[in-house]
């Protein structure tokens, strides 16, 4: 038997919610405690180039995306964007990853590392304006009704622009509540359920992704579209380096993420001496301690009966990813079961939502039509926002249909089973999805 079963029923279910209940009160105890309060401080806080007075909160840049965490992540949740035709404002929360290959890896490309930021400091140019326009295309459903896809394609401007982009990759920032919980869900579990080489072939091969980036690998990641960076430490210190240029014990280069052509970036003044993290330790834990304490997304709409939608979004083969239940394991060394919607896995996920080339081809970098499977929990709530309902890694579904039928590679049959449905149980789908 496996160590853990696929999901709960009956009385074990009924014990996970008490479980759940548990996790609630100690993560309310943790909300009151002082370090919370101090790490949000930090995800709030403007951070200033080097020199300024203020030196423990200098050293921003010098090439950035934004001045504060909260910038992108509104109050822990995701990017509040409209995404229109048009330049994109600076720190919008679409941030933009490009790259080159050598010898048959992803290197940063030289003259703009692996993220274009678009902020400078003081006598700093940035490395370009990112414009959006979009190409479209009509999908037909069994039923006749015609849907109409976009798909963003965002170019760098402004400024002499590379065009020898192999690898151009948008993302959204996304919601960060319940992040704690997926950084407890134990490594043996997603080597369980990982299968890479799709041995008991469903055509779902789910896979623990190691760091594609450097010259060595990393232990598998869980955190980012592509699942990439394995816990919150190093996803922090990611998004200081690469988001608002400040160095951290895990990511030490001072001038964030400056290739080394990028002579004038690397010679501005920095926030710390070389061999010092402009942003120490205790604060990137800090910080790692309020995003654990963010409350875990709650459904939007309760109420309605969506058993009918749960049941065929189990028959069709979406959750065969989008797997209900983990289980994470508590510091007291307790297992609770929580309800993310995901395996945490990356999967091929087709052309449609590859990461492209320079020149909108399907980039061959490895690695470019792998997501990681996005948690549906919180869905309901993303999909009516106020500014669009911008769903999938840039953003580009305008509803949970149309992020359905963005699937493709692994989750094609389940796609093309979503497709099928009669009108009327394909809203019943819908509603449990919103339920959630
Ligand atoms: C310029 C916008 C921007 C800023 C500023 C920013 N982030 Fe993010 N954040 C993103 C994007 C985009 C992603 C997705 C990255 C990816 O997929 O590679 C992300 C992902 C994350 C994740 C992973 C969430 C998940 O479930 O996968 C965490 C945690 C996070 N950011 C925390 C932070 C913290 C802490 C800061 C401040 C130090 C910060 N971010 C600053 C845009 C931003
Ligand atoms: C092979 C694995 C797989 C299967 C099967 C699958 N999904 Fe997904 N799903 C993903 C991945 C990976 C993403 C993220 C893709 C991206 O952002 O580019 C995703 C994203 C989504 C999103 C967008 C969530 C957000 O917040 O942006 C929705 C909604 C969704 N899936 C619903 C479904 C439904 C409904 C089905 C069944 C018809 C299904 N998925 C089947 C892997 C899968």
């Amino acid at each position: 038997m496996s160590r853990w079963p696929r999901g709960l029923a009956g009385p074990a279910a009924a014990l996970a919610v008490v479980l759940g209940a548990a996790q609630a009160a100690a993560d309310s105890l943790a909300r009151d405690s002082m370090d919370v309060v101090l790490g949000k401080a930090l995800f709030e806080r403007l951070w200033v180039s080097a020199p300024s007075s203020t030196k423990a909160a200098d050293g921003l840049g010098p090439l950035f995306n934004a001045r504060a965490c909260s910038s992108c992540h509104q109050g822990g949740g995701r990017a509040t964007l409209a995404l229109e035709e048009g330049d994109l404002p600076p720190s919008a929360g679409l941030t933009l990853r490009v790259g080159t290959t050598a010898e048959g890896r992803l290197a940063p490309h030289p003259e703009l590392g692996l993220q274009v930021q678009t902020m400078a400091v003081a006598g700093l140019r940035p490395e370009g304006e990112l414009h959006v326009t979009f190409v479209t295309h009509g999908e037909r459903l069994t039923d006749g009704t015609e849907v109409e896809l976009r798909r963003p394609r965002i170019r760098i401007t402004g400024q002499d622009a590379p065009r020898d982009l192999a690898w151009i990759s948008p993302r959204l920032a996304p919601s960060l509540h319940g992040s704690g919980l997926l950084e407890r869900v134990p490594l043996s579990r997603l080597a369980e359920l990982a299968d890479p080489d799709d041995l008991d072939g469903d055509g779902i091969s789910g896979a623990m992704i190691v760091g594609q980036y450097g010259e060595q690998d990393i232990e598998p990641g869980r955190f980012g579209w592509k699942g990439d960076e394995p816990d919150l430490t190093r996803q922090i210190s990611a998004a200081f380096h690469f988001d608002l240029g400040l160095s951290t014990p895990v990511r030490p280069e001072l001038w964030g993420d400056c290739a080394e052509a990028q002579a004038a970036c690397r010679e501005a003044p920095q926030g710390a001496a070389a061999g010092e993290a402009e942003i120490d330790g205790n604060l990137v834990a800090l910080i790692a301690t309020y995003l654990r304490a963010l409350p875990v997304p709650a459904g939007s709409r309760g109420g309605a009966d969506v058993s009918a939608g749960a049941a065929l979004f189990g028959a069709i083969g979406c959750g065969n990813c989008h797997i209900a239940q983990q289980p994470a394991e508590l510091a007291s060394g307790e297992i609770t079961w929580f309800r993310p919607y995901s395996d945490l896995l990356v999967h091929d996920m087709g052309d449609g939502l590859a990461d492209r080339a320079a020149d909108d081809s399907v980039s061959t970098v490895p690695g470019a039509r792998d997501w990681r499977t996005a948690p549906l929990w919180g869905l309901g709530a993303r999909a009516v926002a106020e500014e669009g309902a911008n769903l999938l890694h840039d953003g580009r579904a305008r509803s949970i249909l149309e992020a359905i039928l963005w699937h493709g590679g692994e989750a094609e049959p389940a796609k093309q089973r979503a497709g099928e449905l009669s009108a009327a149980d394909r809203a019943a789908l819908i509603a449990f999805l919103e339920s959630l």
